[in-house]
């Protein structure tokens, strides 16, 4: 047993004081920082646990924090909290070469003045008194580590962190399991962990089962900080997949048949153990004027979508029109982030989805809202589409072979096929292709007629004429969907 387990929690007064100046310049520059373009002013703690004692070879410590950035107000409602940060720092007297990537600088006050700090990620050692606490069902100070019993987690497992560009960290061990560590965290009920404990009830296999999770409970809260599940070994994620087959013109249909296949069963899984809602005119206007207010800042953001604004109005009308002749929906729990990136094909054609977090710019609670589950398909064929444009040489049809293929998928595995429910497909579809022309316009103006194309697809879909496409230049390979 490590010494880290017995330790128990410390304040380390002046500990964040000493950090804040470091902490401010290099949490911004990390990938899974969530509010990048506004400068960090400060820090609060939330916890600081001593995993090591400081002052040896190698101390560290499991930190929650707050940083606070200027925030836009907004009138009436209440200012946001800063958002809160896991990060596991490790104090050194220096860094070994091997651990230069991992720097966040040297201290000059307060209690760690004179050490080196870096994320601690990069090192095994952390690594392995996680493992050691998530498979002994360890207290230390705050956090609290759970495990599935029926599940064996051997120990001395050796870790290594994934080095991929993520939203949050994780580590493999001995490519037997991941371990997903939560870097923006929230207090609640983390559909990251709840839908895969969901769907292990259910005995669906598509999704890793969790092995091991852990969580910090802090005056009557509890924030889930990391799951640790099943590694599906030599695995590709659908997106390279998808890319690798375009390069060589081959079509996806096959796979995306099977994608489908997954997609309903997870769905279906979903439906049968969480509470399903029936949508009806009211709830369905509530989601049509969530969708026309997206509509009308977009076109305030991005002058090349107003062009289209009827259109794009008229396909969420329609689905109004449609719940005020009495049409009703069934709502259920969903991915809700949905894309080739999310689904991983192990090498005997197995597909798994995984990553239930949601739209991590949503409020938990509005992550595990029920939705109808159109949503997650309209995600899917919308990362078909980005997949098509980001080929060297565009394969004819390539995107729509895929799109029924996924779609006769799904209905093969007894989901409704989402292609007799047109009006509510297009609408979904049209509110993604909405916020990603925003997310481009913002972030990647090259990738802007990706999303434009779909736009004036969807816009047309009507029968109104719709205004010419501009030529748009080819875009640049290999974007993220
Ligand atoms: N169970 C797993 N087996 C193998 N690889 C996995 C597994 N879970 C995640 N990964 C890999 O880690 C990456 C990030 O995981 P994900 O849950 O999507 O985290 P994030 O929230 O950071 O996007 C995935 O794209 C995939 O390559
Ligand atoms: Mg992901």
């Amino acid at each position: 047993m490590s010494e880290a387990v017995t330790r128990t929690v410390t304040t380390s007064p002046g500990l964040l004081a000493s950090l804040d100046p470091l902490l401010r310049e290099w949490l911004p520059r990390q990938r899974w920082f969530a509010g990048k373009g506004r400068p960090v002013t400060g820090f609060s703690p939330v916890a600081a646990t001593e995993l090591l004692p400081p002052g040896g070879k190698l101390g560290l410590y499991h930190l929650l924090v707050r940083a606070h950035q200027p925030v836009t107000p907004v009138p009436g409602a209440p200012e946001p909290p800063a958002d809160c940060y896991q990060l596991l720092i490790g104090e050194r007297e220096a860094l070994p070469p091997r651990l230069a990537p991992a720097l966040i600088g040297h201290v000059t006050e307060g209690p760690l003045a004179g050490r080196t700090v870096y994320d601690a990620l990069h090192d095994p050692r952390p690594g392995e008194l996680l493992l050691e606490a998530l498979r002994t069902g360890a207290r230390i100070g705050a956090l609290r580590f759970e495990r599935d019993g029926a599940q064996e987690i051997r120990s001395a497992l050796v870790p290594r962190l994934v080095t991929s560009e993520q939203s949050n960290s994780s580590v493999v061990y001995g490519d037997t399991f991941i371990l997903k560590l939560l870097r923006r965290v929230v207090p609640g009920v983390n559909p990251d962990l709840e839908l895969p404990l969901a769907l292990a009830r259910e005995d669906c296999d598509r999704v890793p089962a969790p092995t091991a999770w852990f969580h910090a409970d802090l005056a009557g809260e509890s924030y889930v900080l990391g799951v640790l599940q099943p590694f599906v070994q030599g695995a590709a994620d659908g997106w390279e997949l998808a890319l690798r087959e375009l390069a060589k013109g081959e079509d996806f249909a096959a796979e995306a048949r099977a994608l489908g296949r997954a997609t309903a069963e997870v769905h279906m899984a979903l439906a049968r153990t969480l509470p399903t809602v029936t949508l009806g005119h009211t709830q369905v206007q509530h989601l049509v004027d969530g969708m026309v207010e997206r509509l009308e800042a977009a076109t305030q953001a991005v002058p090349a979508l107003r062009p289209y604004a009827p259109g794009l109005r008229s396909a969420f009308e329609a689905l109004a029109g449609l719940a005020a002749e009495g049409r009703t929906w069934t709502a259920q729990r969903i991915h809700g982030d949905l894309h080739l990136g999310q689904c991983l094909r192990s090498p005997g054609g197995r597909w798994w989805l995984i990553d239930f977090e949601g739209e991590p710019s949503k409020s938990l609670a509005e992550r595990r809202m029920p939705q109808p589950p159109v949503r997650d398909v309209a995600g899917m064929l919308r990362s078909f589409d980005y997949a098509a444009h980001s080929a060297d040489l565009p394969v004819p049809g390539w995107a729509d072979a895929c799109r029924a293929a996924y779609c006769a998928g799904y209905a093969q595995a007894g989901g409704a096929d989402p292609r007799t429910d047109p009006v509510l497909l297009r609408a979904y579809e049209t509110d993604k292709a909405i916020y990603e022309v925003v997310y481009e316009a913002r972030h990647r103006p090259d990738w802007l007629p990706v999303p434009l194309s779909a736009i004036h697809r969807l816009a047309a879909d009507t029968g109104t004429p719709a205004p010419s496409l501009p030529s748009s230049p080819p875009a640049p390979r290999r974007p993220r969907p």
